[in-house]
């Protein structure tokens, strides 16, 4: 008789957005004459820019044609956007990055969750709390976790950094040692930014104890302020420390599109053996290659044009974020985040907590946002808005909650 994987039984609950999800639809066939803004999921709004759509048809012209067809990618992605990204996101900023060092893949959660298969079950991992709920979940179904504690909702064998306002959203070097540290910055869901002399101590820490930081930078497009590193490969050392994921969906719009990519350098090493010859093996084992079509619309964003019509995008949201930040201000609420990031992030008022928030803002407001503790034990208490409405729904949003 078969056998289940029966860590996924271990899993709590629902998905938090098909909760959410569940919860919007019951109010709404309730109060049908009620328009509901929707600052909840991160999801874009926004169309593909020009240089995009562009690429995109000459790209499907050319799969019309025998001498320009394209059949199976290259599993670990087209030369043309491996190099694109190693010289746009990595060598014009001083970092030592290769194209062969740049995996391309259909998005960062599916790398962000499949990432920890090179590693073995008795590692060690540590999470930013609140975290992107991949991390640790995958965790969980790879046998990592240990079990679950519903009162305290935390994981035994994980070890959890608190982000709070205690610590401005920036987690302190864990009292434990881990083995694989995910850190997501800009971050998610909290909004908040780390410095580069910040994000240096945990590479020297990593390098230390002989950790391997898995470092998110799906909202790197997002930063604002100087000294923000871009890139964790910024910091000296990362090379033998650090895994980077990139996404083409929050700085293009391709959430819908699908296009990522993991940075491995060959540097870092287990011993004699080098990550990258795992990822690479794993890859070309378990995936055939982002549609070509897709990888060229990806190297459009590297193009004048594209760089050009995408910078407009970003600041079309972070003008809501700033809309969003102020607006919660101004009604007297305590936020953070939305600087460097498309995420708000708010204390709930008074002793709410923050599933008690989202029935109030949706009863009174018909707004609906994320609540914190979704995210992990830190975040209750906690409430995150997006910046990816159109600008006229994020102002209406505000008027909403400035009047309740
Ligand atoms: C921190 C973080 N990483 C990864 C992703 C997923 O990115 P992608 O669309 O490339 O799979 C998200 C999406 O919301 C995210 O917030």
């Amino acid at each position: 008789m078969f056998k289940i994987n029966e860590n996924y039984l271990k899993l709590p609950g629902s998905y938090l957005f098909s909760t959410i999800g569940r919860k919007v639809e019951a109010y709404m066939e309730a109060h049908p004459d009620q328009s509901v803004i929707r600052l909840g999921i991160g999801d874009v709004t926004q169309p593909l820019a020009p240089a995009i759509i562009d690429a995109l048809h000459l790209a499907v012209d050319e799969m019309a044609e025998a001498e320009t067809f394209h059949g199976y990618a290259p599993d670990l992605g087209y030369e043309f956007l491996r190099r694109a990204m190693a010289e746009g996101d990595y060598q014009a900023r001083g970092c030592e990055i290769t194209a062969d060092e740049v995996f391309i893949s259909d998005g960062a959660k599916c790398d962000s969750g499949n990432i920890q298969e090179i590693f073995g079950t008795d590692n060690k991992i540590a999470v930013c709390d609140p975290v992107y709920p991949v991390y640790v979940d995958t965790n969980v179904m790879a046998g990592r976790a240990g079990t679950y504690d519903p009162a305290a909702d935390t994981w035994s064998d994980v070890i959890y950094m608190p982000c709070t306002a205690k610590n401005n959203f920036v987690p302190e070097l864990p009292k434990e040692t881990p083995d694989l540290l995910y850190l997501c910055f800009p971050n998610n869901p909290t909004g908040s930014a780390i410095t580069k002399a910040q994000l240096q101590e945990w590479v020297d820490y990593a390098n230390k104890v002989g950790a391997v930081i898995i470092y998110d930078a799906a909202y790197e497009a997002y930063i604002s302020e100087p000294g923000i590193p871009h890139t964790i490969y910024e910091c000296e050392g990362a090379r033998t420390c650090a895994i980077e994921l990139r996404s083409f969906s929050k700085n293009a719009g391709f959430t819908g599109v699908r296009l990522g990519a993991t940075i491995i350098p060959k540097d870092l090493k287990c011993g004699e053996i080098t990550l990258h010859t795992l990822w690479a093996r794993r890859h070309g084992t378990k995936y055939n290659g982002a549609p070509y079509i897709v990888q060229k619309a990806g190297e459009a964003v590297y193009s004048q044009a594209g760089k050009a019509q995408l910078a407009e995008q970003i600041a079309y949201y972070m003008k809501n974020a700033r809309t969003i930040y102020q607006g919660l201000k101004d009604a007297g609420y305590q936020v953070s985040g939305g600087m460097n990031a498309p995420y708000i992030w708010l204390k709930t008022p008074g002793q709410m907590t923050s599933w008690e928030f989202f029935d109030f803002l949706l009863e009174h407001a018909q707004i609906v946002g994320t609540p914190g503790s979704g995210f992990g034990p830190s975040g209750e208490g906690y409430f995150r808005l997006t910046a990816f409405g159109s600008y006229e729904n994020t102002v209406a949003a505000m008027e909403r909650i400035r009047q309740i």
